[in-house]
């Protein structure tokens, strides 16, 4: 399904939900101010509307009124979503009176929705709304965490035994907004004072020339053993349209060449080693893995071509996906994979070993640390935010592992 038929149909399903929703809205009939809060309700399916025709007749916004729109159009719909069940179950017990009225209780023809489903309808529509708002004014997205975790590998060489890997993902630069916070966002990784950097993509949302005015602060990021990058699904600038194929390319071109001018070590498909007391790590990076739906660029049997089964490797995938896909099969000498790209979906509860979100239905994998056999992935949670401009109960992070020679 293309992108337009696509909106159609979440716009069409979208203003069916407010319509059906309606009737339990306007079952409160609070008098005094009925009428203006009904007109903020069908404002919202306006916006949900307007949001369609914009796209149609491709009128530009701008950051903010897009962001607005976007987020109200995509808050009121999960939050449907959320309290449909509720009213569901209402109305097919209101359906089974209708059909048995000599079942109900007080035998009239009016058939009365059920004040606890209501109410329980109201607080689930009430709670992402609220929740997803807040999300957005407490300006958790430059909350940056530090998360220190110790891994104990087998594999790992005696030069290597304590050395501490500073892992950051998702930038999208493109989505910052305050640059003082991203600033002591980077403070905070070079105060960390790590032996060795990793990127794990989406560096941009869109464009290459987002990172313009980020050079510097970007350039500032730095290890001893270096700073190494690979691509995310976001760097190939494939979530927007171009003038031509050729105006695409050049802004490919533009992002490598920008992540070179930073000082960072771009492995795309290939692989590379740092070498200590002439014992080496051998650090391997693929381009955007994706599932079969998606153009494939990530070529693992690429990247990993002339290394040997016994030598110690780091893989850095963007996407955590390809953890099951490939690496736990047929790739068991990858001892540590790092990845990013679910975002925690920007929205959960992580609170010490407790964490849940909606994401977990798409990545088995989607935050902090795993282990299959004696393979071990990090999911990093993100550093910037993309769509929504807003994070709740997952907080953007800086990783900081230290690997232990068991
Ligand atoms: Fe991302």
């Amino acid at each position: 399904m293309d992108r337009a038929a696509f909106l159609f149909f979440f716009t069409l399903i979208s203003i069916l939900l407010d319509v059906y929703f309606y009737q339990i809205f306007k079952k409160y009939k609070l008098k005094k101010w009925f009428l203006p809060t009904s007109y903020i309700y069908w404002s919202i399916t306006s916006v949900t509307f307007l949001n369609f025709l914009f796209y149609v007749f491709d009128i530009d916004l701008g950051y903010f009124f897009k962001t607005l729109f976007f987020n109200l159009v995509i808050g009121n719909f999960i939050s449907k979503v959320v309290a449909l069940p509720f009213i569901l179950i209402d109305d097919f017990r209101r359906f089974f009176y209708w059909i048995y009225p000599k079942k109900m209780k007080n035998q009239n023809n009016l058939i009365p929705r059920s004040k606890f489903l209501s109410i329980s309808a109201s607080l689930a529509y009430g709670l992402p709304l609220t929740s997803l708002t807040y999300g957005i004014i407490s300006n958790n997205v430059y909350d940056y965490r530090i998360k220190r975790r110790v891994i104990k590998l087998d594999n790992l060489p005696s030069a290597f035994d304590g050395i501490r890997i500073c892992h950051i993902s998702d930038i999208h630069v493109g989505s910052l907004r305050n640059r003082l916070a991203v600033k002591g966002g980077i403070d905070m990784i070079n105060n960390e004072k790590s032996d060795i950097i990793f990127f794990t993509g989406d560096l941009v949302n869109n464009r290459s020339d987002e990172l313009k005015g980020w050079g510097d602060d970007l350039s500032k990021i730095k290890a001893p053993l270096g700073v190494y990058s690979v691509l995310g699904n976001h760097d190939y600038g494939e979530y927007t349209s171009w003038k031509s194929e050729n105006e695409k390319n050049i802004n490919f071109k533009n992002l490598i060449m920008g992540q070179k001018e930073f000082g960072w070590k771009l492995l795309m498909n290939e692989n590379d080693n740092v070498i200590v007391d002439g014992q080496k790590l051998n650090i391997v990076g693929v381009e955007n893995w994706a599932s079969s739906r998606f153009q494939q660029y990530g070529e693992l049997d690429k990247a990993y071509s002339g290394l040997n089964n016994e030598d110690f490797k780091i893989l850095m995938t963007h996407n955590p996906s390809h953890w099951n896909a490939q690496v736990t099969n047929n790739y068991r000498d990858i001892d540590l994979t790092l990845s990013g790209h679910t975002h925690g979906l920007q929205y959960g509860i992580d609170i010490g070993k407790f964490r849940v979100s909606p994401v977990r239905l798409a990545y088995k994998q989607w935050a902090d640390l795993y282990k299959y056999n004696n393979q071990f992935i990090y999911v990093n949670r993100g550093f910037g935010f993309m769509g929504y401009p807003g994070r709740v109960g997952i907080l953007p992070e800086i990783t900081i592992l230290e690997l232990k020679k068991s």
